[in-house]
């Protein structure tokens, strides 16, 4: 007899304030260092999964399309761990669509795999905790940890698989941030962030920018938790240079900036001296993060639209983690 048991989440997009780039362990997804996000209200993948017990192998459909080999053979190493973690030896149909631009420095690895994981767990009628849910995104895609946990999220180091976990340090509603992202590129990123993760030591700056990762991350911490605009745009910022810093220096060099991602970013500086609360933040993409307060953010919005290459803005305030639809 055939049984089919099926679930579907949704989890959103985050973007990280103090930047993962780098592992201890690459196949668990061990971070050198800890990071810290706001998930993206209304930017977000959802995933639907059924484990079908004679279905042969593992699909996935993804934006209406079959997916590529590569990216098939990503999930179903992920839903190899959901098996052996779940006990269950069923092959799975996965349904997925996101409802932003992929691989554009927004993070869709990270919905993909939160919603992935929230969704066979749940699909399969096991009930893990949060934490343990964190762990196991994790694996998929690092930053996916953090799109679990609701609101603002820290990863933490973590020394083994159990520990490496994500946990939420404020509640959206904590700070009205607003993440104004200017689309200067929907290309499909040529190096994707795994590949990046295992160059970054070859940077010589890498070591640097993780012996000062604890520090920012706790400097960013407290300016989120006391909403402090001034020292949060300056350590974001920073931290965002950083690590495009030893991107750039990694063999390959990763140049992920266009012309008018330097204007953009040229731009949020002087804006700020003029009296916006407005900081810019990066990912492995040409895009940029425009941080604001919900005061500044209609008329950093305008402002960007004027910018020589800006092809689209989408505004994201800080949002939930993820959550089971059905199932
Ligand atoms: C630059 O966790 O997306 O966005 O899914 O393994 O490719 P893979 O990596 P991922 O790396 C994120 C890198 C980053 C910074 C961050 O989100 O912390």
């Amino acid at each position: 007899m055939t049984s089919l048991r099926r679930a579907t989440a949704q989890a959103p997009a985050n973007i990280a304030f103090i930047k993962y780039w780098g592992n201890r362990d690459h196949r668990w997804n061990l971070p050198q260092n800890a990071s810290l996000s706001m998930n993206l209200d209304g930017l977000y993948a959802e995933t639907t999964v059924t484990w079908a017990d004679d279905q042969p192998s593992d699909t996935l459909v993804l934006n209406g399309e079959s997916a590529s080999q590569e990216a098939l053979a990503r999930v179903s190493t992920h839903l190899d761990i959901l098996r052996s973690r779940l006990n269950i030896r069923s092959r799975a149909e996965v349904i997925s669509k996101n409802n932003f631009p992929m691989g554009a420095g927004i993070a869709s690895s990270a919905a993909a795999f939160a919603a992935l994981t929230v969704a066979g767990t749940a699909a399969a009628g096991v009930e893990l905790s949060e934490r343990e849910l964190t762990t196991i995104a994790r694996i998929g895609s690092g930053s996916a940890s953090r799109s679990i946990p609701t609101g603002y999220v820290e990863w933490h180091l973590g020394e083994a698989h159990e520990n490496s976990f994500a946990e939420s340090i404020a509640p959206p509603e904590h700070w009205a941030l607003i993440d104004v992202i200017a689309v200067v590129s929907q290309a499909h990123k040529r190096v994707g962030s795994k590949a990046g993760h295992r160059s970054a030591d070859t940077s010589d700056l890498q070591a640097a920018r993780v012996a000062g990762a604890a520090s920012r991350l706790a400097v960013c911490r407290r300016a989120v938790l006391e909403r402090d605009f001034a020292t949060f745009a300056k350590v974001v910022e920073h931290d965002s240079n950083l690590m495009h810093a030893v991107m750039m220096t990694s063999d390959p060099p990763l140049f992920y900036w266009l012309p008018p991602t330097l204007a953009i970013m040229e731009s949020v500086r002087n804006w700020r001296e003029d009296g916006l609360h407005v900081c810019y933040t990066l990912d492995a993409g040409a895009n940029v993060h425009c941080l604001c307060e919900q005061s500044s953010a209609d008329a950093v919005r305008s402002a960007l639209q004027t910018i020589d290459g800006v092809v689209d803005v989408r505004m994201a305030s800080a949002g939930q983690g993820a959550r089971l639809i059905s199932g």
